[in-house]
């Protein structure tokens, strides 16, 4: 598995084509694209890195995993009558289902979804409190108390985000926020703007993966669901070809981030700064389908022609 690892990383690091960083958030525009990392936290405890896996990034929408936990952690069952379970085939920042869906998001993961689970775990607490148990929650599900908000990247989102704005305000006019839009932004940004290296992003994604070892933050019901959702909405308008080429269920970030999940066996988490058109990042998707490949691992079945399977 390390020499996997190193192989991959190796190789991303050398490619030259790297895709774009994002630069609508201007904070994150200054990323040298030029980095990789790659880390794996497995069923048996081992934590297996390469590269640049020790660089902290911006997760941005991979937090969304973790404000779905919180958010069901509130109200259970109930928030699905405030956000679909659907992919939505468009971009995440898009404004064009909601009118026609009545303000409904398609997912949790679109950007209008997550404004609804952030909202929902705000519940009426002031934000730096629901901010400070969202910490909490990935710190404890990383086992890392060093992990933290980058208030430069949240406060450069906020001056920013006139999308997201948009998105909140139809929400609300739509009677589908309880905070206000001021406060709903303020803290889905932060939530956004959290920071991590692979290592610590792969040590937090081990509650997903439904292994006796693994922390137990939520019930195995929930974590099977999760891991449904971070399979056909997970990538946006991408979700189909990430499940199509690794086979796994994975969240991506605009930080160019990503977690992938092999139930039973380990939490991935793969980070390269550039861009594909979906705004998933190019080479860790890439790296992923490669990893997925030499392993065999893919939820769809055993591969019986090279990949080694259990690791
Ligand atoms: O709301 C935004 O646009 C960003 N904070 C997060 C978007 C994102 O990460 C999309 N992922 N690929």
């Amino acid at each position: 598995m390390q020499d996997l690892l190193t192989e991959i990383a190796e190789a991303a690091l050398a490619n030259p084509d790297r895709g774009k960083v994002a630069t609508y958030i201007p904070e994150l525009a200054g990323v040298d694209p030029g980095q990789f990392g790659i880390a794996i936290a497995t069923a048996g405890g081992e934590v297996l890195s390469a590269g640049d896996a020790d660089v902290p990034f911006s997760i941005q929408s991979v937090s969304k995993v973790f404000a779905l936990a919180l958010a069901l952690g509130r109200v259970g069952d109930q928030l699905w009558s405030r956000v679909g379970r659907e992919p939505s085939g468009l971009s995440f920042d898009s404004v064009l289902l909601l009118e026609r869906e009545n303000g409904i998001p398609r997912n949790p993961f679109i950007n209008a979804g997550a404004l609804v689970t952030t909202d929902t775990y705000l519940s009426g607490s002031p934000p730096k409190e629901a901010l400070g148990e969202l910490v909490r929650f990935v710190r404890a599900a990383a086992d890392d108390d060093s992990i933290h908000i980058n208030e430069k990247v949240a406060q450069s989102e906020i001056a920013t985000g006139h999308r997201n704005f948009s998105l909140a305000h139809y929400l609300a006019s739509c009677g589908n926020l309880q905070a206000s839009v001021d406060k709903v932004l303020g803290t889905y940004c932060h939530q956004c703007a959290v920071e991590m290296t692979c290592r610590q992003l792969a040590m937090a994604g081990r509650f997903l993966v439904d292994s006796p070892q693994m922390p137990a933050l939520v019930s195995i019901e929930r974590r099977r669901r999760i891991n449904a959702l971070m399979m056909t909405c997970g990538h946006y308008d991408g979700s189909g070809d990430f499940a199509f080429r690794v086979g796994m269920p994975g969240k991506s970030g605009v930080g160019g981030g990503i977690l992938v999940i092999s139930p039973g066996r380990a939490s991935i988490a793969v980070w390269s700064p550039g861009l594909n058109r979906y705004g998933n990042s190019k080479l860790g998707t890439e790296a992923m389908e490669t990893f997925a490949r030499r392993t065999g691992w893919s939820v769809f079945g055993v591969s019986r022609d090279g990949g080694q399977g259990d690791l």
